[in-house]
């Protein structure tokens, strides 16, 4: 007969089985070998297409997958439609007219419905198409983990609270990474991100025509498109020098006082701020900076992902499947 020790040890291994094993499923990077060989290959020949159409779309869909992974995790949240009774994260401030990719979303998913009916998940399409985007536009390749499932919900809210302002400050900045887990270096390498696409006017005109960390003949130039008042949704690239090419540059604007927005500046303090090392170093070395941001990536694409039977994948992105 079994002792009371043996016994008491069979039930942790159960309790512990049964708590902590469905946490532990892991995205893989050949999720889809079998269901769907095909899925990975779709998905880029769709971004390529995408982005030789457009080069800022790499741009868009690599923030979609940001604005994805930072409000309750990679589940495809941000594609919801708001509807009669719901009311999704579209109109969020940090969303509402500026996330974009919406259309391309759909075109990979159509596709992907037709050759392998409800298999790949939208949130895997963001994270697959954030990093087609990434190489499209000249950037180190990294490899996707895969398994996301699509949530039923969606927060307003939190899309409000989770994502940083572009006015925030240093230490607002660190804080909103080290929300999600990120270090300081995490995050200056997620934000090299801005060395691709555009920004709006209103979030960068204060900064234009009130800052003094800021150069000169920059401010100068962006006041053309950028008037003290009007033209809110008038674009100019993140980074002034190769906004369609994924590189380091964004380092070196920064070192030269030529970050677009107030956030972007922040990173770098004229040699005496806590991350200007490390905005130097990844200026002086990209393979670093390359290295650190597919990463950094991998990370953020981990973020508390929907696996195994939670949530569902989604027929059309936009909406929950119904029944
Ligand atoms: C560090 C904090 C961040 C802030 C405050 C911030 C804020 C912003 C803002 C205000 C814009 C312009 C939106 C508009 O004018 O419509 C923008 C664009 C963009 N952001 Fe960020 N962002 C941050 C981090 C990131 C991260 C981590 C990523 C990706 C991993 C990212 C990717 C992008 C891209 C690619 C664009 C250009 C999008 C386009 O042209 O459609 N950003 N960001
Ligand atoms: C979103 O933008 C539209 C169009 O500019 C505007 O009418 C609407 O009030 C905005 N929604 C929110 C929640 O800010
Ligand atoms: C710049 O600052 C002045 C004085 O605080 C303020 O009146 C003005 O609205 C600001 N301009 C912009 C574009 O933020």
């Amino acid at each position: 007969m079994a002792s009371y020790s043996t016994y008491l040890k069979l039930c942790f291994t159960i309790f512990f089985l049964i708590n902590y094993v469905p946490a532990s499923v892991q995205l893989s990077s050949t999720f889809y070998s079998s269901s769907c060989p095909k899925a990975l290959s779709t998905i880029k020949s769709a971004v390529n297409s995408a982005v030789s159409n457009e080069r800022r779309m790499g741009a868009s869909l690599l923030r979609l997958h940001f604005h994805d992974c930072f409000v309750n995790g990679c589940d495809a949240s941000v594609l919801l439609d708001d509807t009669a009774n719901f009311i999704g994260e579209k109109t969020a401030a940090p969303n509402n007219n500026s996330a974009r990719g919406f259309d391309v979303v759909d075109t990979i998913k159509s596709k992907l419905e037709s050759i392998c009916p409800g298999v790949v998940s939208c949130a895997d399409i963001l994270a697959v198409a954030a990093r087609d985007s990434v190489v499209a536009l000249g950037g180190s390749s990294w490899t996707v983990p895969l398994g996301r499932r699509d949530s039923t919900t969606a927060s307003l809210t939190d899309a409000n609270t989770n994502l940083p302002s572009p006015f925030s400050d240093l230490s607002d900045l660190i804080s909103a990474f080290s929300n999600k887990g990120f270090t300081t270096k995490e995050m200056v390498a997620l934000s090299g991100s801005h060395t691709i696409g555009l920004a709006k006017c209103a979030l960068f005109r204060t900064r234009i025509y009130n800052e003094t960390n800021i150069n000169t003949k920059y401010a100068t130039s962006l006041k053309k498109n950028c008037p003290s008042s009007g033209g809110d949704d008038n674009l100019s690239p993140l980074d002034t020098t190769s906004s369609t090419v994924f590189d380091s540059a964004y380092y070196t604007n920064l070192i030269n006082n030529k970050g677009l927005l107030h956030s972007d500046q922040q990173l770098y303090s004229g040699g005496s701020g806590s991350t200007d090392s490390q905005v130097r170093a990844y200026r002086n070395n990209p393979a670093s900076f390359f290295t650190d941001f597919g990463n950094a990536m991998i990370k953020m694409g981990n973020l508390s992902p929907l696996t195994g039977t939670s949530g569902q994948i989604r027929t059309n992105c936009r909406i929950v499947n119904s029944g």
